[in-house]
């Protein structure tokens, strides 16, 4: 049962063939190590507004498709942003994405949409080219520890 003012950290992804998936979970993983904190992990075709307006932190990944973020996080964005831009402002932000050979256009355009909700980056954008490797979970999940240890701290 969620305690009363547990903080809450929302980690969304999208993935087809199931890499960022991986990577998701492992950032869960890492957040997970962190007590006294709520995580709501979901695809984000199932993301609930609610599920933002109740975080204190989030993190997003996505592949790289076509040069842009994945369709459902573009999705995500299209339903959440007229009724949560006012009221996630400053939100803790992380971001990552994997691609098969690039991923900046990815990134670029979640950093656009983001800046219209006025959310806080708090970690540099994580970007894996090709099949993760050790080091790049590994990378994942200290993200995670760290969105979590910030966000119970009351850091951002
Ligand atoms: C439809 C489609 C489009 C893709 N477009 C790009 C692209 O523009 N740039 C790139 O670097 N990789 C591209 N890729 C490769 C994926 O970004 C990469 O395989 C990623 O790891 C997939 O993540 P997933 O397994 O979680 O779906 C594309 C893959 C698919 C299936």
């Amino acid at each position: 049962m969620e305690k009363f003012n547990q903080k809450i950290i929302l980690v969304i992804y999208h993935s087809q063939g199931g890499t960022v998936k991986k990577l998701a979970e492992t950032f869960v993983q890492g957040a997970s190590k962190i007590e006294n904190i709520q995580i709501i992990f979901k695809p984000a075709k199932d993301v609930l507004l609610e599920d933002l307006l109740c975080c204190q932190g989030i993190a997003i990944g996505s592949p790289e498709y076509f040069g842009y973020m994945a369709g459902l996080i573009k999705d995500f964005f299209d339903r959440t942003y007229e009724k949560a831009e006012q009221i996630t402002i400053g939100l803790p932000y992380m971001i990552f994405v994997c691609a098969g050979n690039d991923g900046r256009g990815a990134i670029t355009q979640i950093e656009r949409i983001v800046k219209g909700y006025h959310w806080k980056k708090v970690y540099e954008h994580f970007r894996v080219v090709g099949v993760p490797r050790e080091e790049d979970f590994a990378h994942v999940e200290e993200m995670g520890q760290t969105l979590a240890a910030g966000v119970e701290a009351g850091i951002y």
